[in-house]
């Protein structure tokens, strides 16, 4: 795998009004034919916003028990196929979950809530929309970006950010992505909206609302081992959940997990007139007001 040669890094281009490359579009007949069923649950975030860390819950409390084989020979990304996927070095996203023989099946998408496949509406399918902070998600985004050859060059940080601020990043701009969801929310009921900063300061919290979420009712021995699990050194350490396995990941030049923290301090070094385009909605304020530092 080390001496894979690696394709050239993807070019943005305008997809529906969205930035998008092709790794997410090649395959976009199956994805918008995706049939997905009543039980599947769809993980949706925005990249970088938490999206392993809850798929992984996730699976534990679905399948830790029953199929305990998976956690040492699955890695996550074929365990919750990412839809809309299609890098050739494995099946496409939709060919993965359509293979799936658990139930429910555990699936990921990054695309703006007005792209995703209609079957998952119609299904009325459960949704987990797990949300961070601009500040973090853009840092996360840029240091995924460096070592993800899969992405665009990311170029220099002040370039990144202001492309962040622009919205000209693969799956689009930031803000549009949490309110889109956020708005499905008012008319989906189906749809567990989560903050990763939540999840960061009190994890045992957050997976007592989203089994709630989910009707599942696991005793307290079993949740404190999903919660054990989960943790960032455990996960970061595993190499079923790490990513270490992926080959167009370099991890010389960043780790996948890399900080898994939420650090609530306020820098002076902001310019507020980069704020604007930052500006969460209101639903979003008392979070990012605590994180406004720009510094990595
Ligand atoms: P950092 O780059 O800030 O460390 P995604 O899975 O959507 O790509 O998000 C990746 C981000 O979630 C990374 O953030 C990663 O460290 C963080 N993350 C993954 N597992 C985590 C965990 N168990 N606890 C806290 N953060 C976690």
């Amino acid at each position: 795998m080390e001496n894979m040669e690696l394709p050239p890094r993807p070019k943005l281009f305008d997809f529906h009004g969205v930035s998008m490359t092709h790794y997410f579009t090649d395959n976009w007949e199956n994805i918008q034919n995706f049939q997905a069923r009543p039980d599947d649950i769809l993980i949706a975030t925005y990249p970088k916003a938490g999206t392993t860390w809850v798929s992984y819950i996730l699976d534990l409390l679905y399948f830790g028990q029953t199929a305990p084989e998976r956690q040492t020979s699955l890695p996550i990304y074929e365990r919750v196929p990412f839809l809309e996927s299609d890098f050739h070095i494995l099946p496409p996203g939709t060919e993965l979950a359509d293979k799936l023989s658990t139930s429910p099946r555990l699936i990921k998408t990054h695309l703006p809530v007005q792209l995703v496949p209609k079957s998952f509406w119609e299904q009325n399918c459960r949704v987990v929309y797990v949300a961070r902070n601009a500040k973090d998600n853009a840092v996360s985004y840029f240091h995924f970006d460096r070592m993800n050859q899969a992405d665009p060059e990311p170029g220099d940080w002040n370039n990144y950010l202001q492309r962040f601020m622009d919205g000209k990043m693969v799956f689009g701009p930031w803000y549009d992505h949490v309110t889109g969801w956020w708005e499905r929310k008012q008319t989906h009921s189906k749809l567990h909206y989560v903050f990763y900063e939540d999840m960061v300061e009190d994890t045992g919290r957050e997976l007592d609302r989203l089994c709630s979420f989910l009707g599942l009712s696991p005793s307290a021995e079993e949740k404190e081992r999903v919660r054990g699990g989960v943790q960032f050194d455990t996960m970061k350490n595993n190499s079923m959940a790490n990513y270490s396995t992926v080959p167009i990941m370099d991890f010389k030049i960043s780790p996948f997990m890399r900080k898994g923290r939420f650090l609530p301090y306020i820098s002076l070094s902001v310019s507020l007139s980069l704020l604007p385009s930052l500006c969460p909605p209101p639903f979003l304020c008392s979070h990012l007001s605590l994180s406004l530092s720009l510094s990595l």
